[in-house]
């Protein structure tokens, strides 16, 4: 995108019009004079492909620019938009957009985190840039924080809450003492969670998001398939009443951080202690805890979804895009220098939290900790509930151990008589 002569407009194609398409519009719209005195060039709408035009929308879309022709959309425009569900035809149309030297902005972790590594280079060998600021926590600006903010800095770890859906209802199930399914209905019904709720539940949207991260964080390649991935469809009332009986909250965590072998990357659902800055994160809200050799430690925090929040960070994304080809610069490319292996998390150390259904009586808790002092591994907390009948609830939590031998400790636990049932395990984050 060079030009001798700044252009008068940029032609700003949009690909989907949904929640935040449509907020992308209003905007546009609405703040269209300071919108021209931030990118230095008048930003035009200059056609929305949708899938149907047989669908009724807000008022403020102007009809005539509605399209089923997303390619025409692509080939007609100066920056395309793109606002689309899933990975087909988001990537088609990106790679259409980039092969003509077409900046993009797209809010789609799903092809970014599977796609991003050709999407890029494609841009690079084209001249194009691709602006993701949206696909991660909507309005927070943790994308441009890691890769601008921190261009200069070492970042060692980054910790987040990247999905709204399952932080309200983690958040719900504490509050209330309430079990999975009763919330996730009620998470439904307010609009949280999809009809499908899987990819959200399961931590597919938050290891998509994690992946963009780690990628930008520590100047490498991640893709989705290098995320172990938990959701949070398995956590108990009990698992709850637990973690906060010893003091902590469960939430569902991506992860990710070097190690001498290299970078580590995972999703799941972890304790994190009470006075930790992510169990201050409550509703759908999102966050993301950044470590840096020089900044220390880092907060980012805001709305993580919804069409006016993830629109202000398409928007912020557009000005930028504006201002770099009104100037003829090249778009900033992507950053993998470093190369880092992605190794597989279980050999990270982590602390674990597990809670057992035990026999009453005495002798077990010597019996226990034999097995915990026989594989090396060091227990840092130990409480017993008693229930009925003899048994007894023991939750312990370990000192930091790798997956393997807590594994290890796991399956000869489960070979004690005086040992009922391993009832959960989970991972202690946040320390
Ligand atoms: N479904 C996501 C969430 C929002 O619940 O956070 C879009 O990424």
């Amino acid at each position: 995108m060079n030009h001798s002569e700044p252009p008068a407009r940029l032609r700003v194609g949009l690909l989907g019009c949904g929640t935040v398409g449509t907020e992308v519009v209003r905007l546009l719209l609405t703040h269209r004079a300071e919108l021209t005195q931030r990118a230095g060039v008048e930003l035009e709408l200059s056609g929305i492909a949708v899938r149907s035009l047989d669908v009724e929308r807000d008022p403020v879309i102007p009809t005539e620019l509605l399209t089923t022709d997303a390619a025409g959309v692509v080939d007609g425009s100066d920056v395309v938009v793109e606002l689309l569900a899933g990975i087909d035809p988001a990537r088609e149309l990106l790679a259409r957009a980039l092969a003509a030297g077409t900046t993009v902005v797209s809010a789609n972790k799903a092809v970014l985190a599977t796609d991003g590594p050709e999407l890029y280079e494609s841009a690079e060998a084209n001249g194009a840039g691709v602006f993701f600021e949206a696909a991660v926590a909507g309005a927070v600006p943790v994308v441009r924080g890691i890769r601008e903010s921190l261009a200069g800095d070492r970042v060692t770890r980054v910790l987040g809450i990247l999905n709204g859906t399952t932080n309200f209802i983690l958040d719900e199930m504490t509050r209330e003492g309430s079990d999975f399914s009763a919330v996730l209905a009620r998470a439904q019904a307010l609009g949280y969670a999809e009809a499908d709720p899987s990819a959200d539940v399961e931590g597919h949207d938050a290891a998509a998001k994690a992946a963009i991260l780690a990628s930008l964080a520590f100047h490498s390649r991640v893709t989705l398939r290098d995320v172990p991935t938990a959701g949070i469809s398995d956590i108990t009332a009990a698992d709850i009443a637990a973690a906060t009986e010893m003091g902590f909250v469960i939430k569902l965590l991506a992860i990710a951080e070097t190690g001498p072998d290299g970078l580590a990357v995972r999703v799941h659902p972890a304790l994190v202690p009470l006075d930790h800055p992510l169990a201050g994160v409550h509703g759908a809200y999102n966050a993301v805890v950044v470590d840096a050799e020089a900044a220390g430690t880092l907060m980012f925090y805001g709305a993580g979804a919804g069409g006016q929040p993830t629109a202000s960070a398409v928007l912020g994304d557009l000005v930028s895009a504006a201002r770099l080809h009104v100037s003829g610069a090249r778009p900033p490319v992507e950053s993998r220098y470093a190369a880092l292996p992605v190794v597989d998390p279980a050999s990270v150390h982590t602390r674990y939290l597990i809670r057992l259904e035990v026999a009453d009586r005495a002798g077990v808790l010597a019996e226990i900790a034999r097995v915990f002092a026989a594989h090396d591994v060091s227990l840092e907390t130990l409480r017993q509930v008693a229930t009925d009948e003899g048994a007894a609830s023991l939750v312990l939590v370990s000192h930091g151990q790798t997956e393997a031998a807590l594994s290890a400790v796991v399956a000869e636990l489960g070979e004690l008589e005086p040992v009922h049932r391993v009832l959960s395990i989970l991972r202690v984050e946040g320390h």
